[in-house]
């Protein structure tokens, strides 16, 4: 059961209907939204509409590996794929490049030249190399409708970074979508992606969506579709409630009401807040006790590094939702978890 996200899928349907028209300009748009919201999903979604259109449809996602991430592993993740699909069209595009694919994509260098995967990453090397990236996607576009996915930004290390940026910012040809997602309550001030962030937003060329939580009526909806009955409207406002809205917790929170978990969380959801909770300072963490609170936190834990600890210990929460703190202080229990909660 897929809820609402009519206008958002709308926006990508006609960037698709664009990029595939005669003569179709390459799109380029951005989704933003808090972890959970439901970014994936529309993805998913607008992807296999697209597919089922024949759009080609190539996907890689950003990792949290810590430090800066792989060296542009969507980018890899992305072209393996369109290589799979479309093994002889990325094998032409690729012929005429001397050894220069291989260090994208050891798959599309010549065999009996190992190695070259590693090449040197000089600054002349790495223009070279966006341009080659740029080139391939054009090539493979031309023929038919490309969907490049490159999902979790926020995770992107900067080579991907500025890929994308090139990518957005330089003219292109083909029948090119280009979709980016990132985690928008992640982005801190000092987070890298930023500045990409807002010399994107100066080309009016690429479409910024912002993916709100979910409505009431839209909870509703969704849990009716995990639980595959309509739930009772007490236990929708309880849902709705607790969760704000954001869609993983609606159904972690479906989930557990349904399994008559006593603590009216899922295992995976009490994994998730007591990494968090454990990741805190100190002090933060004794302070975070007790009393059940009402809501309860899907914020990742990011590695503070460079900012004071107050930012910090900030930005581990999303906005709006902050480390409860009951008069006593006490150390963390499992059941402790709950303390974690909106602050309003
Ligand atoms: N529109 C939707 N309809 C039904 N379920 C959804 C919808 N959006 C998200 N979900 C569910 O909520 C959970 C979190 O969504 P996800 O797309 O993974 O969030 P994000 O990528 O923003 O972190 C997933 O299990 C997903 O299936
Ligand atoms: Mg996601």
């Amino acid at each position: 059961m897929f809820v609402g996200r009519t206008g958002e899928l709308d926006t990508l349907n006609d960037a698709l209907a664009r990029a595939s028209a005669t003569g179709g300009e390459p799109q380029a748009l951005l989704l933003g939204g808090e972890a959970g919201v439901g970014k994936t999903r529309l993805v998913e979604e607008f992807a296999t509409a697209a597919g089922r259109g024949g759009a080609v449809v190539a996907l890689g996602g950003c990792v949290e590996i810590g430090g800066d991430g792989l060296p542009f592993a969507p980018f890899s993740a992305a072209l393996r794929a369109l290589r799979r699909r479309l093994p002889a069209e990325l094998a032409r595009a690729a012929r005429d490049q001397e050894e220069e694919p291989a260090r994208l994509l050891p798959e599309l260098g010549d065999s009996t030249a190992p190695g070259t995967g590693g090449g040197r990453r000089d600054e002349e090397g790495i223009v070279r190399l966006f341009e080659l990236t740029a080139r391939l996607l054009e090539c493979v576009a031309a023929d038919r409708t490309v969907v490049l996915v490159l999902e979790d930004l926020h995770w992107a290390d900067a080579a991907t970074r500025h890929l994308v940026t090139y990518l957005f910012r330089t003219p292109r040809t083909g029948r090119l979508v280009v979709l980016a997602t990132y985690r928008s309550d992640d982005i801190h001030r000092r987070h890298p992606l930023r500045p990409l962030l807002a010399e994107l937003d100066r080309l009016r060329t690429v479409r910024r969506v912002e993916l709100g939580r979910f409505t009431r009526e839209e909870v509703g909806r969704q849990i009716a579709g995990i639980l595959a009955h309509e739930p009772d409207p007490l236990q929708v406002d309880e849902i709705f409630e607790r969760s704000d809205g954001n869609a993983f917790l609606v159904e972690e929170l479906a989930v557990a009401a349904h399994e008559g978990s006593r603590t009216g969380l899922t295992d995976s959801l009490r994994d998730l807040l007591l990494v968090r909770v454990e990741a805190l300072p100190g002090r933060e963490r004794r302070s975070s006790s007790s009393r059940p609170g009402r809501r309860a936190c899907t914020s990742p834990t990011s590695s503070p590094s460079s900012a004071s600890p107050a930012a910090a210990r900030r930005r581990r929460w999303p906005t709006g939702w902050r480390c409860f703190r009951p008069n006593g202080s006490r150390p963390v229990r499992p059941s402790d978890v709950y303390a974690v909660r909106d602050a309003e």
